[in-house]
Parts: structure tokens; C-alpha cells; sequence
């Protein structure tokens, strides 16, 4: 099967990108599973009901999150109601909302055979983070229980460090199909597949406005740094990329046959 992961979509540009090039990509690849990352969706800060709509619209069929998960209090709502939205595994036992679920894949492709089902587990790291429960034990324990379902098991490893993103993925490896990073917002070149199966990229970029510093209009940003005065940092406007990676998995196996980097740009800017 033909799983797309897109990294964090940054505001209305990310949406739009989402919107343009998703039904194209579906079709050309032929993509049987849509996860991405939605916690910038809402102007940059967090996630509403209606930005998750406008992404699922566009063909999502799963969202994850990560640190900037509260930066909208409307998010409450998806936490309670919305199981295609997860957010980090690793917060306390008592947390609003799940880290993970089983999706049946719609495919046609599948529709003949047994129904296929994917699992699919969003955490976060620690270093250099906000302090979270252990990713890898909580995800390791819940890893145990999602194979008892399906083999197919993709992971948005939320996290600063690619020591911790690596080292993640390697004590996953075997046990996951996938394991890719988010939250940097710079695609990495490293995709590969580890001897257990597993794809990993260490970061799947963004997709939003790329004239930028990682989605945000430019000068707040140096003046930020030059003057350490609180700016406002908005969403950008130019250069809008959708950022991902391509994976192949064995449906039988869940074990990973390919990973490729997606970089794609919309026509209309
Ligand atoms: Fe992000
Ligand atoms: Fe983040």
C-alpha cells in the first residue's frame, strides 16, 4: 500500500497547498492513506475545528499534532469529538483526546480483500521541548497493543533533536512501518529504510510559504533575534510548498519497501 505523510501545514497557504495538490497527488501516486501534520493549520498557532474540516476536505484522512497543539482553545472540541485527530501519545494518563488509532483504509484497491487497516501514533520529544511522559516507553507499550490489529503502523515523531528522532525510530525499528519527523520544519535528506523494515526520515519539512523563516514573515524574525523583543510573527505569503514523504509498505508483512521525500509547489503562486 501508498502512504503520503505531509509535515506541518502552516496557515491558509499550507491549506491551500493541501487543497491544490493533494487530489493530484492521490491520483498520480495512487495513494491508498493521508496523515499530516496539522498543528500550525490555524494562522500558524494550533488547530480549529474548521481548519481540521478544510484539511480533511482535501483528502487527509488522519491529523496529528505536536507542541503547538493548545494554541487554540477550539481545539478542545477536537480533542473530545474528533477520533481522526490525534495529539502527542506521551501527555499524562487523563489528557483530552488519543495518540493513536486503527483506520480501515477506503481504498478500492482493497475493497475485494479483507478489509486493510492502519495504525497510526503521534508523540513528542523531550529534548529541548516542554517536559512530556517517556515517548519511548508510552510508545513502545502502545505499539505492543495496535500489533495485535495491524502490522501497518505509521509514527509522526514530533521532536527538536534528531539524536532523540533517530534513536527513536531505531528502538521502534522492526516494530513500525514508518517513523517520520516533525516540528523542525526543514526537510531532511536522510530517508531510509532501517534492516528491521522500518522507513524513517528524520524530518518531513512543512508545507506552507517557504519565502520565509519556517512558514513566518522574515523581518520579525531577525528583529527578534537581533533586539530579543516579543515581535509578531505572522504567516507568510510566497514560494508555498507542500513538504512529505512517500512510503510503499507490504501490507502483509508492515514492513516498509520505500521511502521518497516529497517537495511539490502550487501553480497559482
Ligand atoms: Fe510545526
Ligand atoms: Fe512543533
Amino acid at each position: 500500500m501508498k502512504l503520503l505523510f505531509i509535515g506541518d501545514i502552516v496557515g491558509q497557504p499550507g491549506r491551500r497547498a493541501v487543497a491544490e495538490l493533494l487530489p493530484r497527488l492521490r491520483a498520480q501516486h495512487q495513494l491508498d492513506f493521508v496523515i499530516a501534520n496539522g498543528e500550525n493549520s490555524a494562522g500558524g498557532s494550533g488547530i480549529t475545528p474548521k481548519t481540521a474540516e478544510e484539511i480533511f476536505s482535501a483528502g487527509v484522512d488522519v491529523i496529528t499534532s505536536g507542541d503547538h497543539l493548545w494554541d487554540q482553545k477550539e481545539v478542545m472540541e477536537l480533542l473530545a469529538n474528533e477520533k481522526r485527530f490525534l495529539r502527542p501519545l506521551n501527555y499524562p494518563p487523563g489528557t483530552p483526546g488519543q495518540g493513536c488509532g486503527v483506520f480501515e483504509v477506503q481504498s478500492s484497491k482493497f475493497k475485494a480483500q479483507s478489509p486493510i487497516s492502519v495504525g497510526v501514533l503521534n508523540a513528542q520529544g523531550r529534548t529541548f521541548m516542554p517536559p512530556l511522559e517517556h515517548p519511548f516507553l508510552f510508545a513502545h507499550e502502545e505499539v505492543k497493543w495496535l500489533r495485535e490489529l495491524t502490522k501497518i503502523i505509521f509514527v509522526d515523531f514530533h521532536a527538536e533533536a534528531t539524536s532523540e528522532k533517530i534513536a527513536f525510530a531505531r528502538y521502534l525499528d522492526g516494530q513500525v512501518s514508518a517513523v517520520v519527523g516533525t516540528h523542525t520544519h526543514v526537510q531532511t535528506a536522510d530517508e531510509q529504510i532501517f534492516p528491521g523494515g522500518t522507513a524513517y526520515l528524520s524530518d518531513a519539512g512543512f508545507t506552507g510559504p517557504h519565502e520565509s523563516v519556517l512558514g513566518r514573515e522574515i523581518e520579525p524574525v531577525i528583529k527578534r533575534f537581533l533586539t530579543n523583543m516579543p515581535q509578531r510573527f505572522e504567516v507568510a505569503k510566497a514560494r508555498v510548498i507542500l513538504h512529505g514523504a512517500l512510503i510503499e509498505i507490504d501490507e502483509t508483512s508492515g514492513k516498509a519497501t520505500k521511502i521518497q521525500r516529497v517537495a511539490e509547489a502550487i501553480q497559482s503562486a
